[in-house]
């Protein structure tokens, strides 16, 4: 029997800092769903298919072959065998995953993926639907959220270090819009789980919501 550990939450709430970090402490496999939607939207931006067609997606995900591999720690993304980790983190890609994972037949083929990760390993997971389809049985949920503000400071502050020229009103907006498509789609939205504890890291730093979440599979381990 795999321990699962299973982490739900709007963008840029920190999720996937929160949970390399807690995997790498207590030795699980931290898989981040949201590089497997990311990879099929590469491919769809790279094919030219508009993210409002569902006709054309469903064609092109029969051609796409999305798998994953750990080397030094960190998952690999494959897509069509090709790592992908290095064109998938920014808001073009991020905006079409959100557009294109409203769609049964996108999210069909990537929760079996998900799924058989987590049959073979005990992992920390994280995402949209994690508690409430792909591991509706995880051992730990967790609902890691934070204002809209403070996530898009947050943002702004990283691509401020990268040099890269931004505003903080527009990626606020940018993050209200997804949060908004996230929560409001037909298939598998976001939303906590009725099982989950709530975390709101609006006034934590990062080795404090490790810290708290911690607490919270002591918790749940104890019971
Ligand atoms: O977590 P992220 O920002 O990398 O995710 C990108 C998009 O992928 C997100 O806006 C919605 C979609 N996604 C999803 O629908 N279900 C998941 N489990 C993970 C991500």
């Amino acid at each position: 029997m795999k321990y699962n550990i299973a982490i739900d939450g709007p963008a840029g709430a920190g999720k996937s800092t929160i949970a390399k970090k807690l995997a790498a402490d207590l030795g699980y496999i931290y898989v981040d769903t949201g590089a497997m939607y990311r990879a099929m939207a590469y491919y769809f931006i790279q094919n030219k298919i508009a993210a409002d067609n569902e006709k054309a997606v469903a064609e092109a995900c029969a051609d796409v072959d999305i798998t994953i591999q750990y080397k030094d720690g960190e998952q690999q993304v494959l897509l069509n065998g090709e790592n992908v980790n290095g064109v998938i983190r920014n808001e073009e890609v991020g905006n079409m995953a959100s557009a294109t994972s409203v769609y049964p037949v996108v999210r069909t083929k990537l929760v079996d993926l998900q799924r058989q990760l987590a049959q073979k390993e005990n992992v920390i997971m994280d995402g949209r639907d994690i508690g409430t389809v792909v591991l509706p049985d995880a051992n730990v949920k967790i609902y890691l959220t934070a204002g809209s503000r403070v996530r898009a400071e947050r943002r702004y502050k990283e691509l401020q270090a990268k040099g890269v020229h931004c505003d903080l009103d527009e990626i606020e907006k940018d993050i209200i819009d997804r949060d908004y498509r996230d929560m409001h789609r037909e298939t598998s939205p976001l939303k906590q789980a009725d099982d989950a504890v709530c975390l709101d890291s609006s006034n934590l730093d990062i080795d404090g919501v490790v810290s708290e979440m911690k607490k919270i599979i002591q918790s749940k381990a104890q019971v």
